[in-house]
């Protein structure tokens, strides 16, 4: 009911074009047909609907469509000499405003709209109007559900199953209802019903093993044509050697994150960033921190946000990080943060506007949404983003000490089906020194294909001949990671 009426006073004010993005067409039309028919009695007005496939049709009463009028120029003429007021709803019209043709005559029909109310209304998932047109505009943001109206909705599908099967009940296990309800914010209603039926529907039941699912869902209505991406493949810090520094920082911080926000001594942890030696496990802790959270990951590339149309990088930035929003609780892995903005179109700015749209969005975060990200090339790293205050914290990891590189053997043989106690695990880790754990693993696999080619078991001899034939990084780059811990020394906490 509320919505109608912001609707019907968005229309009241006269305001010649109502933008409208969403992605429940039919309700929206449903919403304005129920306003045009209940202010019929004072002011009556025609209702319109177009498509281009379709054409004009009348809404309000039943007529043809009118298929002469499909082509986006001819509606707009057509529009513009009708001399009675009306409300057009223009469906998926956002591919034609580009044209200068169309513009110009939606701005006839804005300027005389003061002596004809002719009302305009896009509806589109996305619409951008040209900026000479959105003096004459109002946005109409449909409001999603409420917890309590996304509780009914779960409600009603628990009802719907339970008549259809008689006489079993839905199964609910009260947590996981609870998160379910928690989880299907930001969904418009259609969604979060058909994202309701699919979690009770497939067995009768609400319980944990929905909830996965949900957000999957959920992250590809949200992100249709987007540049986020859902990482199913996340890990645990026992598939990590070392870095416990890092685990320990991070599971103190998963009640602020998590808990009931009700708590305020505790600060919404923002999120963190990770410099390092490459190969030393940046990208792996990014997936960890998921895990130990227990919410899912999505990963920004920064590189393939970078679009050649004006403010497209930015918009699709933008759109990134609202729908991390609506996901949260979320970890939002940014990978080589640094590659998306050094130097990239510097002469028109545009990695300067995606960092300060990025730096913005962090500091007024509200949300549930936990930032990972991480880099090797500090050369190229913009001084704001590592400015005290930006991320809660800065870590650095380094090449792995000596008892690290052992347990990253015993991880990386276990994982191969290899049994650790049978290797001389002390003596790998001693000739490793200056190896990172990319390298380290690197070792283990070429070992097992020269134990394999020579139809042996495999043991430590194949992998300490790995290991002499190897010239790890820390020598190739020896004076850049000299230089790395230098500029780590006073701004970054070690990991372990
Ligand atoms: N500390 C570690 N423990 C276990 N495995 C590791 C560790 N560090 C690196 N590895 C192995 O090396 C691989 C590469 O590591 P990862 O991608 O996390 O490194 P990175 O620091 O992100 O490197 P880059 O800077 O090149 O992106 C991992 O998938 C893992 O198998
Ligand atoms: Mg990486």
């Amino acid at each position: 009911m509320d919505r109608q009426r912001d609707l019907e006073l968005i229309l009241r004010s006269r305001t010649p074009i109502v933008v409208i993005e969403t992605r429940d067409e039919s309700r929206m039309l449903d919403l304005i047909r129920s306003i045009t028919v209940s202010r019929a009695s004072t002011s009556y007005m025609p209702l319109f609907r177009w498509t281009v496939t379709d054409g004009l049709q009348r809404l309000d009463i039943s007529l043809e469509p009118q298929l002469h009028n499909a082509a986006p120029s001819e509606v707009l003429r057509h529009i513009r000499a009708v001399a009675k007021p009306g409300i057009y709803v223009l469906l998926d019209f956002h591919p034609y405003l580009d044209d200068p043709v169309n513009v110009r005559l939606l701005k006839d029909i804005c300027i005389q709209f003061e002596s004809v109310a002719r009302h305009l209304v896009f509806i589109s998932h996305s619409v951008s109007l040209p900026k000479e047109l959105e003096a004459f505009s109002a946005r109409f943001d449909m409001a999603l559900p409420s917890e309590k109206e996304r509780e009914e909705i779960v409600e009603r599908v628990t009802a719907d199953w339970a008549n259809e099967n008689p006489p079993s009940k839905v199964n609910v296990d009260p947590k996981a209802h609870r998160l379910l309800v928690q989880n299907l914010a930001g969904l418009t209603d259609r969604d979060t019903e058909q994202l309701a039926r699919n979690a009770i529907y497939d067995d009768g039941a609400i319980s944990r093993s929905d909830l996965s699912q949900v957000m999957q869902a959920k992250y590809e209505l949200l992100n249709r044509g987007g540049v986020l991406q859902f990482e199913y493949d996340t890990r645990k810090f026992s598939d990590i050697g070392g870095l416990t520094g890092l685990k320990t920082w991070l599971s103190h911080r998963k009640t602020a994150l998590l808990g009931p926000q009700s708590v305020p001594t505790l600060d919404m942890p923002k999120g963190i960033l990770l410099i390092g030696v490459q190969g030393c496990g940046k990208s792996l802790a990014a997936k960890a921190s998921a895990a130990i959270f227990g919410v899912p990951l999505l990963r920004l590339d920064f590189g393939s946000l970078y679009d050649k149309y004006h403010g497209e990088t930015e918009r699709k930035l933008r759109e990134s990080l609202k729908t991390s929003d609506v996901m949260a609780p979320c970890v939002l892995w940014i990978d080589e943060i640094e590659k998306g903005l050094a130097g990239r179109d510097s002469e028109t700015g545009t990695s300067q506007r995606v960092l300060g749209t990025f730096l913005t969005w962090l500091a007024e975060k509200r949300t549930r949404v936990f930032v990972v990200a991480t880099a090797n090339d500090i050369s190229v790293l913009p001084p704001e983003l590592v400015r005290k205050g930006r991320f809660d914290e800065i870590f650095f990891v380094d090449l792995p000490r000596g008892a690290i590189r052992k347990s990253i053997f015993q991880i990386h043989l276990a994982s191969r089906n290899q049994d650790p106690a049978k290797f001389e695990l002390d003596q790998l880790a001693k000739e490793t020194r200056g190896f990172s754990g990319a390298e380290i693993e690197q070792a283990i696999v070429s070992a097992i294909y020269a134990a394999q080619a020579r139809r042996s078991t495999l043991n430590s001899q194949f992998i300490l001949a790995e290991i002499k034939r190897t010239r790890p990084l820390s020598v190739v780059m020896a004076e850049r990671i000299d230089e790395l811990r230098r500029w780590a020394k006073d701004r970054t906490v070690a990991c372990d």
